[in-house]
């Protein structure tokens, strides 16, 4: 059956092209230069191991384009990230969570009808199956919520056998709905389930971050009224960790994909990569840093740490593989942060008064500025979640919530296109030459 789709890759007919030349041999090839919409160029090198015998080594990805794709534009030098043409700025200010949802599967942004039917499918799969709660039972209740989710959402490839062939568009889009719609539910139950509350169940008439919120904070022996000023900061959360481009967790769903898994096994790859303080889990470790510094008067000595290179601390929530400017997330979280204490009566946040002095100090500083290191999205987004009542073990499941978004929308479109090969990185071998095998009484 997915015979057709292993077909070999078309070349691009380019009319610009870079040459590679050997110096030992003069020897030189012509690779095609390819054009994207923005960003910058790239050379086509799909031909060069056939041309030249020689792979490129690039083991962090610093300088290799993996695929594609129309969803999602960054320029790291002027702090820009726009989804589907659209700033995230605008987005943010405009639009809700579903329709940047929409936007990222589809391409457009839905008209009133298509939301309309959208947002009735998406609250149509926010159940989950009732045997999924059994699942849960086998948790400690101690256990990282992330570490739950690992497995949970591995799981639902357990108990939606209708949606997972992939070769089939329209069981591709039931498993991306599926997937965004019971993401909040999943992860509500796993905080649940760790302060010991019953789940609650999803309620469809209440929109996707309010529905979240109550299944986190609502208990059934009372109604739960969701504060709407809650319900408007999660959902600008929601949107700022909608997609962003090939990172390391939407590469490794990609590439799990590549293989033809099913998209809920892909997603559960996302989420693992994810999980590393490096990437997603960096926002509970911004908490855990801002808490150990204090503060303010010891904001020096970390710094000081954080510039030492036999120290492995870091300061957590600076920094960018691709921004050398100001993340444009953690510029509306900022702002955001501010609004959404001020409204919750929280005018004095001394978590929040410490980070704004410790980006303050590190932006001055020569090691900072030389480096490019600005606060990433990670750097605020703790102390806006913290203030609305989630532990710290749950900022990187809220971030995974989100990022389903752009996941399943990265992996539909990696579907669509006409050829889809296994990924598939070389390597620099550096282990031992081939030698004879040593037989045991002859061994050291
Ligand atoms: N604190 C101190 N120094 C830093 C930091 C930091 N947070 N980030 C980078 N540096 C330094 C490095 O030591 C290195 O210095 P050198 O050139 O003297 O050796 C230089 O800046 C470049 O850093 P790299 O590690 O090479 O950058 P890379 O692109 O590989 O890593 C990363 C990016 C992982 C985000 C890094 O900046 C980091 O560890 N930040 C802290 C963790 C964090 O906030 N992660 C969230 C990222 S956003 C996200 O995934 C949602």
């Amino acid at each position: 059956m997915p015979a057709k789709k292993n077909t070999a890759p078309q070349k691009e007919t380019a009319e610009k092209t870079f040459t590679f030349t050997n110096d030992q041999t003069g020897e030189s090839w012509q690779f095609p230069i390819v054009d994207g919409t923005a960003g910058p160029s790239v050379i086509d090198i799909r031909t060069l191991y056939e041309n030249t015998g020689h792979f490129t080594l690039d083991p962090s990805f610093t300088a290799t384009g993996s695929c594609k794709s129309r969803l999602t534009f960054i320029d790291g030098d002027e702090g820009i990230l726009m989804h589907r043409g659209y700033s995230i700025e605008e987005l943010t200010e405009k639009s809700t969570f579903l329709e940047v949802a929409y936007l990222l599967l589809y391409g457009d942004l839905p008209s009133k009808n298509e939301l309309h039917d959208f947002t009735k499918s998406i609250t149509y799969h926010t159940m989950v199956h009732e045997q999924i709660h059994l699942f849960f039972r086998g948790f400690r209740r101690d256990a990282h919520p992330m570490a739950i989710m690992c497995g949970v959402v591995g799981a639902l490839s357990a108990f939606y056998h209708d949606s997972l062939d992939i070769w089939d568009p329209k069981q591709r889009e039931i498993s991306a709905h599926r997937l965004i719609a019971k993401m909040p539910t999943l992860a509500a139950m796993t905080y649940k389930y760790s302060i010991g509350q019953p789940f609650m169940y999803p309620r469809n008439d209440l929109g996707y971050a309010e529905n979240f919120l109550q299944m986190c904070f609502g208990v059934p022996a009372e109604p739960y009224k969701v504060n709407p000023l809650h319900a408007n900061a999660m959902e600008k959360i929601f949107i700022l960790h909608a997609d962003h481009e090939q990172n390391a967790s939407t590469s490794t769903v990609r590439l799990a994909g590549s293989s033809q898994a099913n998209p809920f096994a892909c997603i559960a790859s996302g989420i693992t990569s994810l999980w590393g303080p490096s990437h997603g889990g960096a926002n509970q470790e911004v908490l855990k840093m801002l808490e150990q510094i204090g503060h303010k008067k010891n904001i020096p000595e970390f710094i000081k740490r954080a510039k030492d290179k036999d120290d492995p601390f870091r300061l957590m929530g600076f920094g960018h593989r691709v921004y050398k400017n100001y993340d444009p997330r953690a510029q509306v979280l900022r702002a955001s942060a501010h609004e959404v204490l001020h409204d919750l009566g929280i005018n004095d946040n001394p978590l929040l008064e410490l980070a704004m002095e410790l980006e303050k100090i590190a932006l001055e500083d020569k090691y900072f500025v030389d480096r490019k290191l600005f606060p990433n999205v990670d750097f605020y987004s703790g102390i806006i979640l913290r203030a609305l009542g989630f532990p710290d073990t749950m900022f990187t499941v809220l971030f995974a919530l989100a990022r389903t978004v752009g996941w399943i929308s990265q992996w539909k479109e990696m579907m669509e296109e006409p050829t889809l090969r296994i990924g598939r990185p070389r390597q620099l071998y550096t282990g031992p030459a081939e030698r004879p095998y040593i037989p045991m009484n002859k061994r050291k």
